[in-house]
């Protein structure tokens, strides 16, 4: 199924899909003339200035200059590659997504291919091994031992069964024996982080004696596996290293399962351990996720507040718990906009969400949850422990010590609070400092549409006009008209007149896809979203008028040159036509 997605899909897919319909799916709008509007996804603000348009199939924020058409919506609000949101748009319209033959050179075709292929293989091999895993509960010779481990951790078949728990007994070859059958399946399972390759020649079992948790990317496919060993044994986890399909800086444990688990989730819990997700699941709380690392990472976080708007970070109570939500926190202060919120909890002693639910069952934990502390409660608490709020310069240094985390978090109400408690409880040294915090706080939207300002020029507008009223071109008799004129952007504009006299029925949404990743595309889109406040009506009018006021100009400058190239007698015979038939026309 390799290959590229043939042009004319795209096409067919941005006509089919209605970004207004598609955006609602994520973001609620309003109607406002003949647009929609809502605050912005992609950055913080109290008014709305994202406004989608439905002739355009065009969204754009005249806050943070976000622009785009439905593939783009995808790609940025789900964080979706190219081909992965068309894959998205495609499903959301009910049609299936051709591949073709692409025009790469023959060589770059076959790695294309061959990178592609390799990846689907590999996420097959990997639900194979973790099917194989699953299956050693029913024929492994120990079987029973990793059985009755699993059932005094509390856990149900059904829980079990749901995480695709495995097992695979302490043996050098126990999945090497079903699966490393020839060199390149060796290699593999080698590169997938399944078998270590030492000085014999065979590669061997990475994971042995362990119970297996598969570690399922967004999409549900296996990429990696963490494995804790029945015992004492070190190491208690042992976790698959980066592969070309896992990494774990991106992946969550637990997202697929909690997704599957439920249709609308309203937040998620971060918690340490692969058996914390799991617990909290078997007792009711099926919405918990682990970052697979020491910290969360950006990436995380961001999948986080792209999937809920709440999220609760769980810890231990101790010091590295404690630095751990600091991490987290401070990763995600620039994605907390209005309406989103994170929470933390810190875990008694010795305690972890595993132990906690287990002794003290659902309620008691989702109360834990209820109560967990806010953000701002949480930088309160930490950076007031930092500085001796006795003297003067301790308070000063208070205000300045939050300074690097204001300048993270965008504009808002959070921001906002923080400042006024700041304010409210260390007013007397701090006023000024706080002066400086309120204007960086200041919205500034101007600026940005400033930016998007265009000198009006007869090019640029007939470009804005056509863009979006393609069809607008069937009022030119014929679409080189302008094929010899030279002024800047005429090729761009040249080019557009083209696009649209094949395509009659083309959106504007479609003309700007075939200048995706461009610098064109840039510059269209800018155009795109310029309010010219010419009406659909007089569209046409005005589009033919810059024509004519390209071709005059163009007349003019010409004329200007042959006349000076005549007065110092360098003129050939062809341009002394030229001239004449510019002078009578
Ligand atoms: P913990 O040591 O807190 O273990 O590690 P746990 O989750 O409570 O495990 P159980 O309850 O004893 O089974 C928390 C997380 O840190 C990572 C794992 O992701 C684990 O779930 N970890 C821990 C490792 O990767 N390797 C280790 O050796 C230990
Ligand atoms: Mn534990």
């Amino acid at each position: 199924m390799a290959g590229r997605i043939p042009r004319q899909f795209i096409d067919d897919l941005l006509a089919r899909a209605d970004i207004v319909e598609l955006v609602e799916t994520r973001v609620p709008l309003k109607k406002a003339g003949k647009n929609y509007q809502a605050c912005c996804p992609f950055h913080t603000e109290k008014s709305p200035s994202f406004t989608v348009s439905q002739d355009k199939q065009f969204y754009h924020c005249f806050g943070c200059g976000e622009h785009g058409n439905a593939i783009s919506f995808l790609m940025e609000f789900d964080r979706l590659d190219f081909p992965d949101a068309i894959e998205e748009l495609a499903s959301h319209c009910g049609m299936e997504v051709p591949r073709e033959e692409n025009k790469a050179s023959p060589q770059e075709q076959k790695k294309q291919q061959q990178a592609y292929q390799q990846k689907q293989d590999d996420y097959q091999l990997m639900e194979q091994i973790s099917r194989f895993y699953q299956q050693q509960f029913k024929t492994a010779t120990d079987k029973d031992a990793a059985i009755s481990y699993l059932k005094n951790r509390g856990l149900s078949g059904e829980i079990v069964k749901s995480f695709a728990i495995g097992y695979i007994s302490d043996a050098w070859d126990g999945m090497m024996k079903v699966f490393g059958k020839s060199y390149t399946g060796n290699q593999q399972l080698v590169d997938l982080g399944m078998a270590i390759q030492g000085d014999k020649n065979k590669p061997y079992d990475r994971f042995r004696g362990r119970i297996m948790f598969p570690i399922r990317d967004k999409r549900g496919r296996v990429v990696g596996f963490g494995g804790r060993v029945l015992g004492d044994g070190t190491p208690k986890y042992l976790n698959s290293p980066e592969t070309r399909i896992y990494h774990k800086g991106n992946e969550l444990y637990g997202l697929y399962e909690a997704k599957k688990a439920n249709k609308q989730l309203s937040r998620l819990v971060v918690v340490e351990g692969y058996m914390d997700v799991v617990a909290l699941a078997q007792h009711g709380v099926n919405y918990a996720v682990a970052s697979l690392g020491t910290s969360t990472t950006e990436e995380q976080l961001q999948t986080l507040f792209r999937t809920v708007k709440e999220v609760i970070c769980c810890y231990d109570g101790d010091r590295a718990g404690r630095d751990a939500a600091w991490r987290a926190m401070d990763n995600a202060l620039p994605l907390i906009r209005d309406g989103y919120t994170m929470k933390f909890v810190f875990l008694p002693d010795g305690e972890d969400p595993d132990s906690l639910i287990r002794e003290q069952g659902q309620t008691a934990f989702e109360e834990i949850l209820d109560n967990a502390a806010p953000l701002s409660k949480f930088i309160f608490d930490h950076l007031l422990a930092r500085v001796d709020m006795q003297s003067l310069e301790g308070r000063a240094s208070l205000v300045d010590s939050f300074q690097p985390y204001l300048a993270k978090l965008p504009s808002g109400l959070l921001k906002d609070s923080i400042i006024t408690e700041l304010a409210n409880n260390f007013g007397t040294a701090t006023e000024k400092q706080l002066a400086k915090f309120r204007k960086n706080n200041a919205d500034k939207p101007q600026k940005l549409i400033a930016k998007t300002k265009n000198k009006v020029t007869p090019v640029r507008l007939a470009i804005a006009l056509l863009l979006e009223h393609p069809h607008i071109v069937n009022a030119l008799p014929d679409s080189s008209v302008l094929q010899h004129v030279e002024l800047p952007g005429i090729g761009l504009l040249n080019q557009l007149l083209q696009l649209c006299r094949q395509a009659p029925n083309i959106k504007s949404a479609q003309l700007l896809e075939n200048f995706r990743d461009t610098t064109e595309g840039k510059q269209l889109a800018k155009l795109m979203c310029w309010q010219h406040h010419v009406d659909k009506d007089a569209a046409e009018d005005v589009f033919l008028d810059c024509i004519e006021k390209m071709l005059n100009s163009f007349v003019e400058q010409r004329t200007e040159i042959l006349l000076q190239k005549a007065q110092m007698g360098q003129m050939s015979q062809q341009e002394k036509h030229e001239l004449q038939a510019l002078l009578n026309a």
